[in-house]
């Protein structure tokens, strides 16, 4: 698996010729999707339309419950809560293929752990179509130890990633030793901010205790935050549509930072997430699958262990 790779979230459909092409000539060698994206397929033409050969790239995507009972993200209100649209967890993991064009997935994740037994369907899938060998890994995203509790409770197969927010403002030390103890890659995401977050950005890429790191080393900060991620042995997915941001995030391996420097960007914690709280999915009850069951709750943080 690489180590950087580029995450496909809001690039634009009609930039993603260009956005692709870009990025594999800087050297980006794996591509993050989602169906939830509604991006497969334009990352599909993407890849033929550059003439990329798909053994030369690291294709992961994600299953996400709204598939089951979306018309499809785009399908408006009608389309959401129709529970005529409903299909099975594998059809639902079919589509990514179908849109991938693609015989076999690198790393295929759940995409969201809720509802819980919705989850532990889809990863139930996931594992039986790696055995298949049409999936190569198996990932999970914002899994907090009761969730990865419930993939264990279905499965003996420990998810080989787990992708989950992680930035300056919410380094997730606990998170990470926990995955990294139990042989689990930490893959960070949403590392600039969420785009539901984009005022917090300028406190993540315009941080005034990072800037005098990014001066040491002619850097910018994106540049050292991403080193200070893959430092820690973390794979990072920033997302750009721009050439020169593109180049920008992947220059992060000519240097590195010292102990202190790494600790003055770990210091800068506050637990803020700029995405979803995972820990709502450990409460909220799902419309369709009721209460989450009642061994997966009550989850009150690792500092209450
Ligand atoms: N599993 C999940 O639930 C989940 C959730 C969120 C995201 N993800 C994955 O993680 C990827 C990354 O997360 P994200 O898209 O939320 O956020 P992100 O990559 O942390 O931030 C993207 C934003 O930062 C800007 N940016 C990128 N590089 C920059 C740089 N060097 N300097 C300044 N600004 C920069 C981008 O703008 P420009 O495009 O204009 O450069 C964009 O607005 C996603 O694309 C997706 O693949 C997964």
């Amino acid at each position: 698996m690489p180590t950087v790779g580029l995450g496909t979230f809001q690039i634009p459909l009609e930039k993603m010729n260009d956005v692709v092409g870009w990025a594999y000539s800087l050297g980006y060698r794996m591509f993050d999707t989602a169906w939830k994206y509604n991006n497969e397929g334009a990352i599909a033409t993407a890849l033929k339309y550059n003439g990329i050969k798909r053994e030369d790239v690291f294709i992961s995507t994600k299953c996400n419950a709204d598939a089951l009972f979306f018309g499809g993200c785009h399908a408006g209100k009608k389309g959401i809560f129709d529970i005529r649209n409903f299909k099975s967890a594998k059809k639902a993991i079919v589509t990514s293929f179908e849109n991938l064009q693609t015989d076999y997935i690198d790393l295929f994740l759940v995409h969201w752990p809720w509802p819980i037994p919705i989850a532990q369907e889809f990863y139930m899938e996931l594992v039986r179509l790696q055995k298949e060998g049409r999936i190569r890994a198996v990932g999970v995203c914002s899994a907090l130890p009761p969730h990865l509790d419930a993939f264990k409770d279905v499965s003996d197969v420990v998810p080989a990633v787990n992708q989950f927010e992680i930035s300056p403002l919410n380094t997730q030390k606990q998170l990470i030793k926990y995955c990294k103890d139990r042989g689990i890659c930490v893959e960070a995401m949403s590392t600039f901010s969420h785009f539901r977050n984009t005022e917090t950005r300028k406190d993540i890429v315009g941080n005034e205790k990072i800037a005098p790191i990014a001066e040491r080393y002619g850097k910018s900060i994106p540049q050292i935050i991403l080193r200070w991620l893959v430092q820690q042995g973390i794979v990072v997915i920033p997302k750009s549509s721009n050439k020169e941001r593109l180049q920008e995030n992947i220059s992060i391996f000519d240097f590195s930072l010292t102990e202190d420097e790494m600790s003055i960007i770990d210091n800068l914690d506050q637990g803020k997430f700029l995405n979803y709280k995972p820990d709502v999915t450990l409460t909220k009850p799902c419309w369709f699958r009721g209460r989450v069951p009642k061994k997966y709750r009550g989850w009150q943080g690792f500092n209450e262990q």
